[in-house]
């Protein structure tokens, strides 16, 4: 997508990688995966390790081509239903889904939950009624819309109370936590109304009730000029 993932395209097996961070993984619950784009290579590997901690997985993975699809068979592992949709457009047709119980949607991701919520794309092996935890990626605005969605279009089908967090792609410098605070982000508690600041490198997973979106979309956009640039 830049050049970043351009310079980790150049790795070979064998070069040293230092990785930060960890996702927490609950066990016994039903959990709901919404990953769209490059979202779904993360979620993945956390669908995979979530199921075999003895959670129910349904995951949405939303695609804006269908030629951005990868590593379907890693997708299907990583859930007990996967509803594959892509964004609406010109001659668009929808995936084919390789087992039963999967669906495909043509649409938004939101869409795509609401049609499965609904009874629209058939059996519902698992329901989102059941849904206790919710793991978000994708873009800041897909991120956001999902925030809101929970209480309003989405709030007839997620009845249950549930926790949702989002992985949240703040620009990052020197992944030391704490140090340069490139990474800050700025979360508001909604019943206090109290604002705070976390470094989203020492937790990219956070409360998705928490943070604030605007800031975050502004911090990306600081970064814009050099993207430009280094793409040149
Ligand atoms: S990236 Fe430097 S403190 Fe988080």
């Amino acid at each position: 997508m830049g050049s970043s993932s351009r310079l980790c395209a150049t790795w070979k097996a064998g070069d040293p990688v230092v990785l930060m961070g960890v996702t927490e993984i609950p066990t016994g619950q039903t959990v709901l995966l919404i990953g769209s784009g490059l979202g779904n290579a993360v979620l993945f590997s956390i669908g995979k390790a979530l199921r075999a901690a003895g959670n129910k997985v349904i995951y949405f993975a939303g695609y804006n081509l269908a030629r951005d699809r990868f590593k379907v068979e890693d997708v299907e592992a990583a859930a007990d239903i996967v509803i594959w949709s892509v964004n609406k457009g010109e001659n668009v047709v929808p995936f084919t889904p390789t087992r039963p119980q999967d669906k495909t949607f043509v649409g938004n991701i939101l869409e795509a939950m609401i049609a499965y919520g609904k009874g629209e794309l058939g059996e519902q092996p698992i329901s989102l009624a059941d849904v206790d935890h919710l793991i978000v990626i994708g873009s800041d605005r897909m991120m956001d819309a999902v925030k809101h969605a929970r209480f309003d279009v989405l709030k007839p089908y997620l009845t249950k109370a549930h926790h949702a967090v989002g992985s949240i792609n703040s620009p990052m410098q020197c992944m030391m936590k704490g140090i340069c605070a490139q990474c800050l982000c700025k979360h508001v508690d909604k019943d206090s109304g109290k604002e705070f600041f976390v470094y989203s490198c020492y937790n990219q997973d956070q409360d998705l009730d928490k943070v604030n979106f605007p800031n975050l979309n502004a911090r990306l956009k600081q970064n814009t000029v050099q993207e430009l640039c280094l793409n040149l």
